[in-house]
């Protein structure tokens, strides 16, 4: 039988002699503002140090929330804009979360020296042992983007029992093979690093379309101060090694995984593919319709509420920290859950801005989301 496991949110705390409720109240709203704000912190590992900054407080026997982003990108200008969504607030005020920036990516970083080795993507997987060590962490609910996603991929396969979770944006397991290389060889030829960049982080219809969100992201990269540590950090995601995830194989992640993808990104192909190598009664798999290739900046609504679901499946989020509207939409998902007796079923999510809802795989689960 399915364990939900019930998650207190409110805490009755004793006043002090002399306050008032509402005195009370005020200060631990500062004080929760105060810890909110973020702290940013660098710890040292064998492969030089990491950078990461941390919002909340930490409850007990409560995941980290840990993010990782992509090349072209830092903690804050991947996932601000997720984090700070209205109805994420309801979410992430149970959870510390921890963003990391990988090395050279945080802001005012320095340039490193020329001939510097940059870490692989395997070695910044292996940095992450020494962050939550030094926070005191045992377990995470990984968010990855991209470079971001295999990197948390690659920690849970070498460190299962500490991953609770997984969400995998536009992740792409596999190695570049020898037609990847001659492609991204040509292309090298007449694009600079910045558009090679935006490539991967965007549709073509998008970058022709050239949004404000594009114009602000091309300048970002293309104006970056650490240009050179973000050419770096995209030489290591080319040269990834393959996951060999694998149906069936020991080669798998263990956690419930969500993954996501738009539906127009550059890599949806490689997001179906890992899809059919996991374990399909671990995995659910999002498409999201009119999300271009960055969904958790073009729509956080849609993701957060995908979150939120995948957090309750995992038996985080009671119903009773939920907004009505999402409780009611939530129920029949709940109740299906407990009565297959399977925490995590298999589940493919397609998304239909028009019809505005997460149709699940089996027969009979669907849940429903505003778009
Ligand atoms: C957070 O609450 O986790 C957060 C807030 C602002 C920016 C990024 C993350």
């Amino acid at each position: 039988m399915a364990e939900l496991r019930e998650v207190q949110i409110t805490e009755e705390k004793p006043l002090l002699p002399g306050q008032t409720p509402e005195v009370a109240k005020e200060a631990e709203l500062a004080a929760r503002i105060l810890l909110d704000q973020g702290q940013t912190h660098s710890v040292e590992t064998p492969y030089g140090s990491v950078t990461f900054t941390v919002y909340g407080t930490p409850k007990p026997k409560r995941p980290a929330i840990l993010t990782y982003h992509d090349v072209g990108l830092n903690c804050k200008s991947c996932f601000q804009p997720l984090f700070q969504f209205g109805d994420m607030q309801e979410i992430i005020q149970n959870f510390v979360r921890v963003h990391v920036d990988a090395p050279g990516m945080q802001e005012g970083a320095p340039v490193f020296p020329l001939g510097y080795q940059y870490p692989s993507l395997d070695q910044l997987a292996d940095m992450i042992p020494c962050i939550l060590q030094y926070l005191n962490f045992s377990t995470i609910i990984g968010i990855g983007v991209g470079a971001g996603a295999y990197v948390l991929s690659r920690y849970a396969l070498t460190h299962p029992d500490t991953v609770e979770g997984l969400v995998l944006i536009n992740i792409d397991p596999n190695a570049k093979g020898w037609m990847d290389w001659a492609a991204h060889k040509l292309t090298g030829l007449t694009s600079s690093i910045p558009e090679m960049i935006l490539g991967h982080l965007f549709s073509q219809e998008e970058l022709s379309g050239n949004s404000e969100l594009i114009q602000k992201y091309r300048n970002i990269i293309t104006h970056a101060p650490n240009l050179d540590n973000i050419e770096l950090y995209w030489n290591s995601y080319n040269n990834r090694r393959d996951l060999n995830f694998g149906r069936g194989s020991d080669i798998t992640l263990k956690c419930p995984v969500m993954l996501v993808v738009g539906d127009q990104a550059p890599h949806e192909d490689a997001v179906v593919e890992c899809n059919s190598k996991l374990d399909p009664t671990q995995t659910s798999f999002l498409k999201m319709a009119d999300s271009g290739g960055q969904p958790q900046l073009t729509q956080p609504g849609k993701l957060t509420e995908a979150f939120k679901y995948f957090l309750q499946g995992m038996g985080y989020m009671a119903s009773s920290c939920m907004t009505r509207l999402s409780r009611s939409r939530t129920a029949s998902l709940t109740s299906a859950a407990s009565i297959d007796g399977n925490r995590s079923r298999s589940r493919t999510l397609s998304q239909s801005s028009e019809s505005g809802t997460l149709a699940s795989g089996p027969p009979g689960h669907t849940m429903e989301v505003s778009c």
